[in-house]
């Protein structure tokens, strides 16, 4: 009896191609391989090509010793090709760990100038034919648009994940070094798939014992095992370690004792990973320890570690996720006043990682206003993979389509067209160094992430980490076809759903620019009436300002002057009422329960009708999973039915929590098509969840 299908497989499981004719097509074209070359990184590229074609083409491929004049399939980087085919590429201009896949006479390609670039190559000439796409007239030039393209693993040493909904951490540290689990494999086959090239093992909240020589060889193991696929590790350096585990009774870095501390530390490490990428540092944020603890800023402390790292080419990844419990300006402001003012004065292995949104990861933000505004200062995007404020595991939500909007988002900064893409590619502003960070949503669960859908968030972050210009229709079409099937009548509606999926998680948590709205801790599920946490920048109310006069944070030039911050003309759409994005509208103005909507509804109504096609957008997805049936396997249709299911009883919980709750300041009727609240408000704010995964 065949096992179920588990998840394991991501979307690498492949699957004969089911489309007879072009089966044949490929068959005749690639009769044989070619691929020469001998390192760790070609012979693990070989192998995939191997069990890829073997699986795709129902036959055992010959490999084989020489190139011959057609119908083979050539895999060898531009140097090891023959004169002829090199004289035939003459003009295509490969990118730095790019790669060529084109049909030349009579034989496929594939070709690059690293050896890294051919295992990029071979994984994207699989992609096609898993896609099925036709292969005759290739002529295809890619290459990484970003050049750190890394995910951060929040993963504590104790093995628990912060904010991960899917298992324990991969990472063994009680076995290591010695126990090389092939689970670390599988995870660098399935990044490199992607052309994620960087990994940061822990979490952002440090933990000094990391930087001590046992556990320096762990992390050496595992950097041993990603090494052949092309991937890097990092670290997050807690910034007391001196202290910690040095014994210094400083960790000031403006102190020799203290730069000679992390000068050694990071020689050592370089003499066990002579790769490693560097330092991911959270630093004078939510209660880390960091330079301003010693009267010093952020540039002190990032230039310090990037002058110990620099010699070896390491970089550091400095976090721009700073607000503070003592200052009362609106927490959206605060980064930028903070981070803005230093642009320039980090040295060039310093990249600033910002998160996309100025307040924290929610279903919809404006792109965050540091974007553009530091144009001497490498700026790293950190998207968040695992969805902590959009419904863990359990919530069918396709991230690409809200990356893709952040990417997309124009920032005006020099002038029409200066996409937030091109302030992290580098492109605006010309840097030297790129890179894009992800929070990642991968755990011990068997199929990784928890929910099966959300392995499309881990693909689709890969993919618009290598190409923050695609689209995410086109990822949503890959995504299913590699992973289930190229059956039309599959594969269009389920782009459909993903693609709206999205806006189904806003409308049904945080419509019209509602933001922060979650209950405290875990963030799962509704908690609009949470008003007595220590820090008020906590408290949902102090987001949405609800009151018997309306409802939403006014970051106009009569508020907090948030808007500011934005470069014109986005500041002016911003604060122009009839001009601002209706999806943002309460995220930049407080505005009165019966102010009217473009569509003819009073706010209040409006915000009723949201949260309920919220919840009519699941119901909606529902009725498209269950014609689905004939097109996966039976294991994954019944797993993500009964995520769905889950997914609209929450949807109602969040609508009707929600409205319950505004309704004491509103005191209006609910709208007419909003469904009744099933409970009371006392109900939903009795709700509690101890021991929800992931703090
Ligand atoms: C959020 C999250 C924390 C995390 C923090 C960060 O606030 O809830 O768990 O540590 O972001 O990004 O540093």
């Amino acid at each position: 009896m065949a096992l179920p299908q588990n998840g394991y497989g991501l979307w690498l499981d492949y699957k004969k191609v089911s489309d007879a004719s072009l089966l044949g097509d490929y068959q005749n074209q690639i009769q044989s391989v070619y691929f020469p070359g001998e390192s760790s990184t070609l012979d693990v590229a070989r192998a995939e090509l191997k069990l890829g074609l073997n699986a795709l083409l129902g036959t055992t491929m010959e490999f084989s010793s020489s190139a011959s004049n057609n119908t083979q399939l050539i895999v060898a980087k531009f140097e090891q090709l023959d004169q002829k085919l090199q004289k035939n590429l003459k003009k295509v201009k490969i990118p730095e760990d790019g790669y060529y896949i084109g049909h030349v006479a009579g034989n496929t390609v594939i070709t690059a100038k690293e050896d890294v670039g051919l295992l990029y190559g071979v994984f994207n000439f699989l992609r096609m034919l898993q896609t099925q796409q036709p292969i005759a007239k290739l002529d295809h030039l890619d290459g990484p648009k970003i050049d750190l393209r890394i995910l951060n693993h929040w993963d504590n040493l104790d093995g628990t994940v912060e904010r991960g909904y899917a298992g324990k951490s991969l990472w063994k540290w009680q076995k290591l070094p010695k126990y090389i689990d092939q689970r670390y494999i599988d995870y660098a086959r399935a990044n490199a798939s992607v052309g994620i090239n960087g990994t940061v093992l822990t979490n952002v909240n440090a933990n000094a014992w990391l930087l001590t020589p046992s556990y320096i060889d762990k992390v050496a193991a595992l950097a041993d095992t990603f090494r052949p696929y092309g991937i890097k590790v990092y670290l997050t350096a807690r910034f007391s370690a001196p202290m910690e585990i040095g014994h210094l009774s400083t960790a000031d870095p403006l102190d020799p004792q203290v730069q000679q501390w992390w000068k050694d530390k990071i020689d050592n490490i370089y003499k066990k990973i002579p790769d490693f990428g560097g330092f991911l540092v959270k630093a004078n944020s939510e209660g880390q320890p960091g330079p301003q603890n010693y009267g010093r800023s952020h540039v002190d402390g990032a230039n310090m570690m990037a002058d110990a790292l620099a010699p070896h080419n390491g970089v550091v990844l400095w976090r721009a996720f700073v607000y503070s419990e003592h200052d009362a300006t609106d927490r959206a402001k605060q980064a930028y006043l903070e981070f803005v003012p230093m642009d320039g004065k980090f040295k060039d292995n310093v990249i600033v990682q910002v998160k996309n949104g100025a307040i924290d990861f929610q279903p919809r933000e404006p792109f965050h206003p540091i974007f553009g505004a530091m144009p001497k200062t490498a700026l790293a995007m950190e998207f968040q993979i695992t969805q902590e404020y959009l419904g863990f595991s359990t919530h069918l939500v396709f991230l690409p389509k809200l990356y893709e909007e952040v990417l997309k988002s124009d920032t005006y900064q020099q002038g029409k067209g200066s996409l937030v893409a091109k302030v992290i590619d580098g492109s605006l502003d010309n840097h030297k160094i790129s890179a894009i960070s992800g929070v990642s949503n991968i755990g011990s669960d068997l199929n990784w992430t928890g929910h099966p859908f959300a392995q499309a968030n881990w693909y689709g972050y890969g993919r618009l980490a290598w190409d923050p210009y695609l689209d995410s229709e086109t990822i949503a079409d890959q995504w299913l076809r590699s992973t289930y099937s190229n059956d039309e009548n599959f594969v269009k509606p389920m782009t459909e759903l993903l693609i709206e999926s999205r806006e189904a998680v806003v409308n049904y948590m945080t419509p019209l620019g509602l933001h922060h709205l979650m209950d405290t801790n875990h963030h799962y599920g509704p908690g609009p009436w949470v008003s007595e946490l220590a820090r008020p920048e906590w408290n949902p109310t102090y987001y949405h300002k609800a009151d018997a006069e309306g409802i939403g944070f006014d970051r106009t030039q009569t508020g907090s002057d948030a808007i500011m911050q934005y470069a014109e003309p986005v500041a002016q759409r911003f604060e122009q009422l009839e001009q601002c994005p209706e999806n943002l509208l309460l995220w930049f103005h407080h505005l009165p329960w019966d102010y009217t909507l473009s569509d003819g509804h009073t706010l209040w109504d409006s915000l009723g009708l949201q949260y309920q096609k919220g919840v009519d957008q699941v119901r909606a997805m529902q009725k498209t999973w269950e014609q689905m049936s004939p097109y996966v396997d039976a294991l994954s249709h019944k797993e993500v039915r009964m995520l769905l299911d889950i997914q609209l009883e929450e949807a109602i919980w969040w609508k009707d929590a929600c409205m319950l709750y505004f309704h004491e300041y509103s005191k209006l009727p609910f709208p007419k098509g909003m469904e009744t609240p099933k409970h009371s408000l006392d109900y939903y704010k009795s709700l509690k969840h101890p021991y929800a995964p992931g703090i």
